[in-house]
């Protein structure tokens, strides 16, 4: 029996016989040798001082890379020219942007880059790559999924609504509870980011005794959906860097008493948000990088909030 056609025999000996890359065997122990180290789960150094991931990149979970931090899409499958993880390992080593930075690591070979740019060529494919997805890398860190088992919020809480999981979902969202039997959600919003309006907030309503850990960066959301916020009070982590939320919707969140971690880097927010802030006495991390909250600003939040870190870079 005739196997192959011509025409396909004819490409497979004029194609190098590669398998595709696999990104835990080829992929990962390039990252993880060069970049993990600045670009994971934030974690306490030895000071006992919170080292964010550096901006806001983590490389720790497929949703994570692909998400990228603030500048937009860590890894576009297909896309080489818009995935930022590329893209930075190809600056000349004296460019300000370079990855790893100069001094800090050695740069990439060009076999390694070449690589990178296969993987994401082929569609940058995880395979049975999970990472892990904890909030923080300390254990002893506030707020960690592990610790959340014998969590009071866990409490009182009941099934979220199949059917409204499905839609969000369907837009893109990553969703989960936060551990294997809790009803408590992680909700993640990591594709089609300028899709997600204050629109996709208000489907998240019927999930407002739900919802622990919500990530919005780099959506199109406003004040509006920070008054809905307001009302998830289950809420422990929310990230909205990069979105256009100013001090009004900082103001919404004022009922959110047991939120531990607000990331609100890259938007107008300013210290006349910090007088809700302060009032939030669980609140144990607070990112304004590339916002209005000055200097000063941060240091007086961190000091009304003990054993907090505040940071604006
Ligand atoms: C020693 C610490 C350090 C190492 C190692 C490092 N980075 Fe970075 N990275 C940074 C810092 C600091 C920033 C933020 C400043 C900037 O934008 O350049 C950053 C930013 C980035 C950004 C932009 C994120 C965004 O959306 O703004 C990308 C992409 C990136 N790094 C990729 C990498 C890759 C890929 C590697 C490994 C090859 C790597 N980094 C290794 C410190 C590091």
């Amino acid at each position: 029996m005739l196997r192959f056609s011509l025409p396909s025999l004819f490409l497979a000996a004029s194609l190098p016989a590669t398998a595709e890359i696999n990104f835990r065997t080829q992929v990962l122990p390039v990252l993880g040798k060069a970049c993990a180290e600045c670009h994971k789960a934030p974690q306490k150094d030895s000071s006992g001082k919170v080292q964010n991931p550096k901006g806001g990149l983590r490389m720790d979970a497929p949703s994570h890379l692909l998400k990228g931090g603030s500048g937009g899409a860590g890894i576009e499958p297909g896309d080489p020219d818009k995935s930022l993880v590329y893209q930075r390992v190809l600056l000349p080593q004296e460019h300000e942007d370079a990855m790893p930075p100069k001094g800090k690591g050695k740069p990439l070979t060009f076999a390694e880059t070449e690589i990178v740019k296969n993987w994401i060529l082929e569609g940058a494919k995880f395979g049975d790559w999970k990472g892990s997805d904890a909030a923080t890398t300390a254990a002893t860190a506030p707020g960690s999924p592990a610790k959340r088992t014998a969590d009071p919020l866990a409490a009182g809480v009941t099934e979220a609504p199949a059917d409204v999981l499905k839609k969000i979902a369907d837009l893109g969202a990553v969703v989960g509870p936060v551990s294997t039997d809790s009803k408590l959600l992680r909700i993640e919003f990591v594709a089609n980011t300028s899709t997600i309006t204050d629109k996709t907030v208000d489907l998240l309503k019927p999930l407002a005794g739900n919802i622990t850990d919500l990530d919005l960066s780099n959506t199109k959301i406003t004040d509006a959906s920070m008054a809905t916020i307001g009302t998830f009070t289950k809420l422990t982590r929310l990230s909205i860097g990069g979105t256009s939320v100013t001090d009004a919707g900082i103001a919404s969140l004022k009922g959110l008493v047991n939120l531990d971690s607000l990331n609100a880097h890259s938007t107008q927010v300013s210290d006349a948000a910090l007088a809700t802030l302060q009032s939030l006495r669980k609140l144990k991390q607070v990112h304004f990088w590339k916002s209005r909250v000055s200097a000063d600003g941060a240091k007086s939040l961190q000091k009304a909030l003990p054993g907090s870190s505040v940071s604006i870079d």
